[in-house]
């Protein structure tokens, strides 16, 4: 697992040939023929959506690498290089998505409304508009009440009726705010009605004050469990909580996300900006792991004779999976993680996989230059799309949506979407609804659009979809049309 192939192509005069951002590759050597907003001249638009010569991912890197002298496209291979090439098919995606986004048109939620989809049609009804800031993750209790998590800390019910209960529940474990970390996930025990277990997923940490007035956050994902008495957290116990030299001041990539099942929890350890580090199975980020649900380690866990491994582990090379979902026919775990630039991802889970991150990757960097990363040595090393013993993922998006939430449609509400798996997506303000057939994406459709980050997407016991969106913050929930 540490031990790399050399890259293909010697690296000094490689790398340096790469130093050039997507967007300058475009109008140095397409906008010519293809216009300078994709609208077409000589060549045709490259944004309506028509593809003569073949629409896949693949099909696209094709047209570009080998041309079509015939019709006036030189062959670019040679030229670019292939991370070159496969940077401006994630370039020609995102603005062939914008343009066609402009068409496109999703009710705002109303309860007057309703949104047509394929298979069902919904009515999107708000039940909190006010008073939750950044609210993370929903969970359901038996009662009829929920539990919700705002990032900068705070744990909330909302009464049965749909309401933001005004009191906060107190005493529950200091989360250390920063970046994109805070509080995280909320989750109920499946037995919670008999034993009452509350999980929730944090930053937790240390956070120091530094001359000069910039404070200096050290912070890992952690998972704690905990009772609610009135609006009390009590009977706290700690489920993982890594050696606090594992912590980073980082504010990226924290993942969390919980799945129980037959007594374990599955959470997830995100990559807190250290690359290579999600390689190293002696450290803990990057992560998915399995314990027994009170925190032990299972036996049968497939590090737990690596040495220095760390025990929990149950899979690795993930990036910033914040989406964690059982497929309810036949117990598959699936993930979706933020990948870079192009790269967002849906994982089949296996026990002891590597999924890759940073070495494999389908996506490039943010600035719109191909992904690398340090090898050995620290030498700079190209991320490649595929590698022997690297997972593929089972589906990617591009462009990014910037996935986040997931859970499997189980309920009665909405009958023909029994089974698919719900998506949710931040920057594209999205639900997709996956329909998955023998572990394979077999059709893919987006339900709702354009009302907010979709943070979170759960369904609750009664059947309807409930969505936690950011900007504006508010939870709604999705009803069948034609009911309230
Ligand atoms: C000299 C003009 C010219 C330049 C420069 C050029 N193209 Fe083209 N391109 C064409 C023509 C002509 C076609 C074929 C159009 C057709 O089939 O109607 C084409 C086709 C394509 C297609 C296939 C489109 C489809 O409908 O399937 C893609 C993708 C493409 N070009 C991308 C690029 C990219 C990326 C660059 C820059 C690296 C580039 N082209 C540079 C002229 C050009």
């Amino acid at each position: 697992m540490r031990n790399f192939l050399p890259p293909l192509l010697s690296l000094c005069g490689f790398a340096s040939a790469q130093k050039i951002k997507v967007e300058a590759l475009y109008s140095q050597y397409c906008s010519g023929c293809h216009g300078a907003k994709f609208e077409g001249g000589q060549g045709g638009s490259l944004v309506d959506g028509e593809w003569k010569h073949g629409s896949s991912d693949t099909e696209i890197f094709k047209s570009i690498a080998k041309g079509n002298l015939q019709l006036g496209m030189n062959p670019w291979e040679g030229v670019l290089t292939d991370d070159q090439i496969r940077g401006l098919v994630i370039f020609l995606r995102e603005n062939e998505k914008k343009n066609l986004a402009k068409g496109m048109s999703f009710p705002t939620p109303s309860p007057d409304k309703v949104t047509k989809t394929a298979l069902e049609n919904y009515r999107i009804v708000t039940l909190v508009d006010k008073g939750l800031k950044n609210p993370w993750a929903i969970a359901f209790l038996p009662d009829g009440r929920k539990l919700v998590t705002e990032k900068a800390g705070q744990l909330r019910f909302i009464t049965a009726d749909g309401k933001l209960d005004p009191e906060i529940i107190s005493g529950t474990p200091p989360v250390i705010e920063h970046g994109q970390g805070g509080l995280m996930e909320v989750a109920v025990h499946p037995d919670y009605a008999k034993n009452g277990w509350v999980y929730l997923g944090l930053s937790d940490g240390t956070r120091e004050k530094r001359e000069g007035g910039k404070d200096e956050a050290h912070c890992l994902t952690a998972v704690v469990r905990g009772k609610i008495k009135g609006h009390q957290w009590t009977d706290q116990e700690w489920i993982y909580r890594a050696d606090p030299k594992f912590r980073s001041s980082a504010g990226v990539h924290f993942g969390t996300r919980f799945v129980f099942d037959k007594g374990y929890i599955y959470f997830v350890v995100g990559e807190r900006g250290g690359l290579m580090e999600v390689q190293d199975l002696s450290r803990p980020n990057g992560k998915i792991h399995r314990l027994h649900d009170d925190g032990r380690v299972p036996a049968d866990n497939p590090f737990v004779k690596t040495k220095d491994a760390i025990p929990g582990i149950w899979s690795y090379g993930h990036r910033n999976p914040q989406g964690l979902a059982m497929d309810p026919r036949d117990g598959s775990l699936y993930d979706t993680e933020h990948g870079p630039r192009g790269g967002d991802e849906l994982n089949l889970i296996k026990p002891g996989a590597n999924y890759g991150w940073p070495v494999v990757t389908l996506g490039m960097n943010y600035s719109g230059m191909p992904m690398s990363y340090p090898g050995p040595g620290g030498n700079e090393m190209l991320s490649v799309t595929e590698k022997e013993g690297m997972e593929n993922p089972v589906a990617y998006w591009l462009p990014s949506i910037a996935v986040c939430g997931l859970d499997f449609y189980t309920g009665d509400k909405f009958p023909k979407w029994k089974n698919d798996l719900l998506v949710g997506a931040l920057a594209q303000q999205e639900i997709r609804r996956l329909r998955i057939v023998d572990k394979k994406v077999v059709s893919q459709e987006i339900i709702l659009k354009d009302i907010g980050r979709v943070r979170d997407v759960a369904m609750g016991p009664d059947g309807l979809i409930y969505v936690v969106l950011n900007g504006p913050d508010r939870l709604a929930r999705l009803v069948p049309a034609g009911t309230r």
